[in-house]
């Protein structure tokens, strides 16, 4: 992790953002139906950013284009200086990728540990299972339980654990607090936070902005398969009005 720390401090001395992601006019298809009909946005190295909108809107749609899982997708995504617009999932994920799915995944059948070192090791500088337990300490307490025996909260904790342990440096979250506890909303922030200290660069879905609002960096706005509006959290309270209106919340 020591390079990566080293790699942020470089980016804010030259004050020069790094591109990670960056999605053109994305359009993207199940079968017949068009879902996403021009979607823009990009996120730099070790930034968090947040798309934020209604139920349907197309935000898991959006991460799964990213993540090369959707059959038909249109327009241009760029990974680092790479066009992966028509790259395999499998090809993507070695590049560094890793995705989050809102069901989480869990093998019911499987234990914490099982769970855990199931995904593939893609690339070098993955966290060991030490680092992993450092940064959630109850899957440890948890590993021989099986996956149906853990909570919501624990299988999120282990859903997000298995991705870091791949290696993977660019992060999608889709909705990783529905459905938890406050605390246990808390405890994933404090995750995000570390992690994004540590040099990751996180995607992340919610409908909860008052969740992202304590880790997001940059937030956009989707709406009918369109990015629609995006702006700095430091913008946010100038936005809350808009806001309100595009959640209807
Ligand atoms: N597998 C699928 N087949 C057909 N339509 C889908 C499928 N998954 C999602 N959709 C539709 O695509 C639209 C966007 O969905 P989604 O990306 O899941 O939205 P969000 O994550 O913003 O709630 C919705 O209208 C949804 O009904
Ligand atoms: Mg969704």
């Amino acid at each position: 992790m020591a390079d990566s720390k080293m790699a942020d401090a470089a980016a804010t001395k030259s004050g020069a953002a790094t591109p990670v992601l960056t999605v053109q006019n994305l359009e993207a298809w199940y079968g017949e139906s068009h879902i996403l009909h021009g979607i823009n946005f990009n996120v730099n190295a070790g930034e968090v950013v947040t798309l934020l909108g209604r139920n349907g809107a197309g935000k898991t749609t959006t991460l799964k284009s990213v993540m090369g899982i959707i059959g038909k997708r249109t327009g241009s995504i760029r990974f680092g200086d790479q066009d992966i617009t028509r790259t395999s999932s499998d090809k993507i994920a070695r590049m560094g990728v890793a995705f989050c799915p809102e069901e989480r995944g869990i093998f019911a059948s499987l234990d914490v540990r099982e769970n855990l070192l199931l995904p593939p090791v893609v690339r070098p500088g993955g966290l060991s299972l030490d680092q992993i337990f450092e940064l959630f300490p109850n899957l440890k307490e948890r590993l021989n339980s099986q996956g149906t025996k853990l909570s919501g909260g624990e299988q999120q904790m282990l859903a997000i654990a298995r991705i870091l342990r791949t290696g993977a440096r660019f992060l999608m979250l889709d909705e990783p607090t529905e459905g938890l506890a406050p605390v246990i909303i808390q405890q994933i922030g404090h995750t995000i936070a570390r992690l994004k200290k540590e040099g990751f660069t996180i995607l992340l879905v919610e409908q909860n902005f008052r969740f992202a609002a304590t880790v997001a960096d940059r937030y956009y706005i989707v709406e009918h398969g369109k990015v629609i509006d995006g702006f700095k959290n430091s913008d946010l309270q100038a936005n809350m009005d808009k806001l309100h209106t595009y959640l209807g919340v």
